[in-house]
């Protein structure tokens, strides 16, 4: 049995092992999460490990992207579990920085959003995204990845962080991995364990809905 990812907490040692495997030619595939990790982590996971040569897993819940009075401090951590599901899968490093190391004393700078950042999820959190690009610019020069992995499920996420991609210019692959749903078509998501029958079956018909109007686009409705 593989003996498990190895465990960088420092930005400068991540800085260290990336510039080495880049040195040497590997490709490094970067899968940023906050932990937590389900089946659409994981298949993001394996997506890296086929097509990068060395696979970074970032476990990093980040406060700048919750607002006031949202979980941040309830929101679930499960430390041992992911490991063992990333050793599972021969992932070779878990970044798992301390917040006082990604927002250090004296930090004072913000990835600002002003696209897309105002609808959908980002209407009633306001600041969630600059909380993310922030952090994701981060874990970016930290890693320094050839290719960095997101979840489609996360789509006005996986839009802004595109834009983000071209308009600063990081020189890296920005590749999207398909939603991984329940057997009741609900996304995998962390926070479903939130959600009571109630809650869970509205989910579900929202999924049906826009997979109604999805075919029915297709068919040339319009
Ligand atoms: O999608 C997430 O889990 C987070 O928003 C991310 C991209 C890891 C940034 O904290």
């Amino acid at each position: 049995m593989s003996r498990g990812p190895e465990i960088i907490r420092a930005v400068a040692d991540m800085q260290a092992w990336s510039r080495g495997h880049r040195e040497a030619g590997r490709r490094i595939g970067l899968v940023p999460t906050m932990g937590n990790l389900h089946e659409g982590h994981l298949s993001l996971a394996r997506m890296a490990m086929s097509e990068s040569d060395r696979v970074v897993v970032s476990l990093f819940v980040n406060p700048t992207q919750f607002g006031p009075g949202e979980d941040y401090e309830s929101y679930p951590r499960s430390w041992d579990e992911d490991l063992a599901k990333l050793r599972d899968l021969g992932v070779h490093y878990v970044f798992a920085p301390t917040v006082e190391e990604l927002y250090p004393a004296g930090d004072s700078t913000r990835v600002t959003v002003n696209w897309g950042q105002d609808v959908l999820c980002g209407a009633t959190r306001p600041g969630h995204f600059d909380g993310v690009t922030t952090v994701v610019a981060k874990l970016f020069n930290a890693t320094i990845p050839d290719l960095a992995f997101f979840g489609q499920k996360d789509a006005q996420q996986a839009l802004i962080i595109r834009r983000m991609v071209r308009t600063l210019a990081f020189p890296l692959v920005l590749r999207l991995g398909e939603t991984v749903r329940e057997a009741d078509g609900l996304a995998k998501s962390s926070r479903n364990a939130y959600l009571n029958a109630g809650d869970r079956a509205k989910a579900q018909t929202l999924n049906l809905a826009l997979s109604a109007v999805g075919s029915a686009l297709e068919m040339g409705e319009r």
